[in-house]
Formats: structure tokens, sequence, C-alpha cells
């Protein structure tokens, strides 16, 4: 058998939020502390986050140690996980030139979360980077590089692991098994795939102000809260019914709150369903939901917060921190891009048999 290991990334275009956290921080950790993996890898992806953001190198940069002080404060251990910064691993460069050749144009042209990219920002009448089309290719290097079979991602990420796979599986049949097949591992809970922005918008981004960060004050999450989530249009009243369906409370309360928030915050409820009947009969104010909401946020966030001050005031050890992940990843992706070069016959200077096998090729073509 071989090893169990887990590679997942981010692009460090901005600070974490909570749908990051529902999505996919929360899972990193429990796989991080369950045990079951010989090794987990969280690669920022700087490079990646370079495809759209050429001309504006700088928030790239300072958004690295924004993405790391977020995965140190929710739980991710340096001791258990190698942070790496993929800019800094050359293999990865290397891997997705040869990649590139396992891959048409029409394929890339059809992957369906790129697509959206490409509408979103403009690129259909700007002209779309060369670099971006291809970043699904880049991603490929540094699923393989890191030789992960596990890939913990949100929903949106399900293509590129797709196009990952049909490399991996395009590469091995020409040049022998050489790389590790991935799978995508996606959250069970729906409402945890992909949280909306508290304006019920299908995602949270930070170009539609529609974010709670995981660094947000207590202040700024209340105020989101009691100013901005979408709940019922239809609950006018507190005696009206309401619709579960497409409230932004209740969605959030899906994806985060346990039946023990119940017994310490709003103990007229045993569980959520009890609420959400409430809730629907009428008589249930937006007042009493948001209220409980918050409490529920706190409780996830309060530690979060807490954990992420004392990092702040240690940059120090976070730069050293990334400095030595990326120094152990150095090792794993040059170890993988050492063996397809030679899967690849392409190792020319560790072997210096070839003199041989040119010798021998002279010599038959002179006879
Ligand atoms: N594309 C991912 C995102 O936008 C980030 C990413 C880069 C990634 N490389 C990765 C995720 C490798 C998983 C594995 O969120």
């Amino acid at each position: 058998m071989g090893k169990n290991i887990i590679l997942t990334g981010d692009r460090p275009t901005g600070r974490l939020h909570l749908g990051h956290y529902v999505g996919s921080l929360k899972r990193r950790v429990e796989l991080q502390n369950s045990g079951e993996f010989d090794e987990i890898n969280i690669l920022i992806a700087d490079d990646q986050a370079l495809t759209d953001n050429a001309d504006n190198p700088g928030k790239i940069r300072d958004n690295i140690v924004n993405v790391v002080l977020d995965y140190l404060s929710v739980g991710i251990d340096p001791a258990k996980t190698t942070i790496c910064v993929q800019s800094a691993l050359p293999a990865l460069h290397a891997l997705t030139f040869y990649y590139l050749n396992m891959v048409t144009t029409a394929r890339l042209s059809r992957n369906p979360t790129v697509k959206a990219e490409i509408q979103m920002r403009g690129f259909a009448d700007e002209g779309l980077p060369a670099g971006f089309f291809v970043y699904p290719v880049s991603q490929a290097a540094d699923i393989t590089a890191f030789n992960a079979n596990v890939v913990p991602v949100g929903e949106d990420q399900l293509p590129m692991i797709e196009q990952t796979r049909e490399i991996v599986e395009r590469f091995n049949k020409i040049y022998g098994k050489t790389l590790v097949l991935p799978k995508a591992m996606i959250p069970e809970n729906e409402t945890q795939r992909r949280l909306p922005g508290v304006d019920g918008k299908a995602k949270m981004s930070k170009s539609l102000g529609n974010c709670i960060y995981l660094s947000d004050t207590p202040k700024t999450v209340k105020k989101m809260v009691n100013g901005k989530m979408f709940t019922d249009p239809q609950h006018l009243q507190i005696s009206d019914p309401g619709h579960i369906e497409g409230n932004v409370v209740f969605t959030y309360l899906d994806a985060l709150c346990t039946d023990d928030d119940f017994a310490r915050f709003l103990p007229d409820y045993q569980n959520l369903e009890e609420m959400k009947d409430h809730y629907r009969r009428g008589g249930l104010g937006d007042g009493v939901c948001k209220k409980f909401l918050i409490n529920v946020l706190e409780e996830t966030l309060a530690p979060i917060r807490e954990e992420r001050a004392k990092w702040e005031a240690d940059i120090d050890s976070v730069y050293d921190i990334i400095r030595e992940g990326t120094a152990r990843a150095v090792e794993t992706t040059n170890e993988t891009l050492a063996r397809v070069r030679k899967a690849m016959r392409i190792d020319y200077f560790e072997d210096r048999s070839i003199v041989g096998e040119w010798n021998e090729l002279l010599r038959k073509a002179k006879q």
C-alpha cells in the first residue's frame, strides 16, 4: 500500500473567511489530528494567484502572511503539517511544463470552474492570460509533486482534481506508472460545501463585501449579521409563518450549530429542527435567530481570534515556519521531478550511460 498523503492549498489573495473555514479549514484540522495520514501538506499557491494578478504582485506578497496566520489560528500545527510557498518550489514549474503536453487546449476550455472565473474576471473581453488558462495544469503539478492521494477541497475544485486525474492517467500510460492518482475529498454536509455570502449570494467574495472573515472583530461580525444578513423577506411580523429555504441565518446554523449550542444559548429548543419548526409555524422573530447565530459564530471565532493575536505578535516565528516547511517541500517535489525525468528518459545528466548509447547509434549509422 502507498502512503496516505494530503495536499491542499489556497491562493493568497486575501484573508480567509467563514466559507473557507466550514468548507475546508475545519476539515483540514480534523484530518491533521486524526493520525490517519502519513503526511499533510498545505501549499500557499502564490504562483497560481499571480495568473490573474500579474499586475499586482504586492497583493500576493502581503497576503501570504494573512493566509498563514489564518492557518495557524484555526489550529493547523506546523509540527504535523507542512506549510509551504509554491513559487519557491522550482520542481512545480518543470512538472507543469511537461504536463502541459498531457492536455489539449480543447480540454482546458471545458473546465467549468475556469470558464466561470474567466467570465467573472472579464477575461472574455479583455483577453485571457495564457497562464490563467492553464492553471489547472499547474495544480496537477502541485498535487502530484507531493504524491498526494487525498486532496481536501471545496466543491468548486472538483474539475481541477478531475483534470489532474486525466493528466496522471495519460502520463502513466505513456511513461509507465510514475504518478499517484489522487482523489478529491469534499465536505459531507451540503451547506458546508458552499457557504453563501451574508447577502444570500452564492459565494462569499471579497468584491461583494459579503464575507465574515476569521479575523473580523466581534463588532464587525455582529454588524454583518444584524445589518446585512438576508432572512425571509415575507416574514414581516413575528407571528407570520417563516421560510427556511434561502434564509441565510438558517443556512449558517445548518453549517455551524450543534445541539450543545442550544443547551448553552437557546434552551427553548433541543435542536435546530425544533427551532426551524417554530420559525415555519410563525412566532419566532429574526432578532432571536440572529442573536443565537451570533453566539454560535463567536463560539467558533473567539478562539481563532485569540490564537491569531498570539501569532501576530511573533511574525518572526511565522516566517520560520513557512521557510522550514518550504525547505522540506523542496526535497519532496525535487524527488518527484527526478522520478518524472527518469520515466521520460530525459535525466541525461544523472546517468552517463547515454554516452554509450550515442556511440552505438553512431557506429550503426556508419555500417
Ligand atoms: N485552486 C485552489 C483554490 O483556488 C488553490 C490550489 C492551488 C490548490 N493548488 C492546489 C488546492 C492544490 C488543492 C490542491 O482554492
